[in-house]
């Protein structure tokens, strides 16, 4: 092996560059050759390579984003797509790829690695929806997002009485809503692996102010079966005496510069990754498994989904009594 790629791909997630100055290190302490892969699985298509040295990833372990940009590309998932793509690689002259981000993009790698292409995946994405890691790249710096703003929230709702409907991102997982509502100290977390029905919202919240409390934050998967304006809805018209206002976290969570856990987590998964390509390895996501890095096969990764651990859901509710 000569020459290795790095693409980022999917939504971005705070420590993405982190990860990218690390490959791209370790890369040259084993002598190989970096070239960027612009824009994720797009750049596959198109043949945006770029060369990359040491010095082109100075200055950036702080930044959010990601110096690759990235994308999410429909083409790539097709057979046709994944077929030109592995033409476009090896036409670049690169001979292993890293990719970088959530589980749509570890079915991409997967694809590679089926038609016998060397590829290794790295997780990054605030969700935390990826099958085989404790945690992925830019889940902790977003967390940190969310309780701040929760903190916020709660100076102004308990000088009002009011009922915060806070609504964070994961489409299909919990994960940030839930472990949000338990360090945040929610009164109330509603996540898509849980039926709430609304009057148990109006109940619970009610219930809240008459032991006393003198605010309310409801935490809202944005993938929960209602989002936070239908809530805010159905309380307006069955619980008219609560005073309830919506803040939608929105694309904050992805932004702003990775926490001290997110680039510690950057730099180990980034030279654990090279350190398996330069090795011959292929097929695998590198993982935090308890304290350590570990390698899951792509094919374990992709056959399942994550959702949030539901212990922390009873936790939630019995520490907001
Ligand atoms: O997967 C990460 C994520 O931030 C989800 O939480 C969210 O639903 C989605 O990306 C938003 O995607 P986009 O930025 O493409 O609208």
């Amino acid at each position: 092996m000569n020459c290795i790629g790095i693409l980022t791909s999917g939504g971005d997630a705070p420590g993405m560059n982190a990860c990218v100055r690390a490959v791209v290190r370790t890369a040259m302490a084993h002598h190989l050759q970096v070239k960027a892969v612009m824009q994720g699985f797009d750049g596959v298509m198109h043949c945006n390579f770029q060369d990359m040295r040491a010095r082109d990833v100075g200055g950036i372990i702080q930044q959010g984003g990601t110096i690759l940009q990235t994308a999410r590309c429909k083409e790539f998932y097709t057979p046709e797509g994944q077929d030109k793509g592995l033409k476009n690689l090896r036409y670049g002259g690169i001979d292993g790829l890293i990719v970088i981000g959530g589980d749509g993009s570890m079915r991409g790698a997967m694809a590679l690695h089926e038609r016998g292409f060397p590829v290794i995946g790295i997780p990054a994405s605030i969700d935390n929806d990826i099958w085989g890691t404790n945690m992925a790249i830019g889940v902790d710096t977003a967390l940190n997002t969310i309780v701040e703003a929760i903190d916020k929230l709660r100076d102004t709702a308990s000088s009002h009485k009011r009922a915060f409907l806070v609504e964070t991102m994961g489409r299909h997982c919990g994960y940030l809503a839930l472990m949000s509502g338990v360090i945040g100290g929610a009164e109330m977390v509603l996540i898509p692996e849980v039926d709430t029905p609304l009057e148990a919202v109006a109940d619970t919240i009610t219930e809240a102010y008459v032991r006393g409390k003198s605010h309310a934050i409801i935490i809202v998967a944005e993938g929960a079966a209602y989002n936070a304006s239908q809530i805010a809805q159905y309380l307006a018209e069955h619980a008219p005496l609560l005073q309830t206002r919506v803040t939608i976290l929105g694309h904050i969570q992805r932004g702003g510069r990775p926490t001290a856990f997110d680039r510690l987590l950057a730099a180990r998964f980034g030279m654990q990754a090279i350190e398996s390509l330069a090795h011959g390895e292929s097929g695998n996501m590198v993982a935090l498994d308890g304290r350590e890095i570990s390698l899951v096969p792509l094919g374990e990764v992709t056959a399942h989904k994550r959702g949030a651990n539901l212990d922390y859901f009873a936790m939630a509710k019995m520490l907001a009594k």
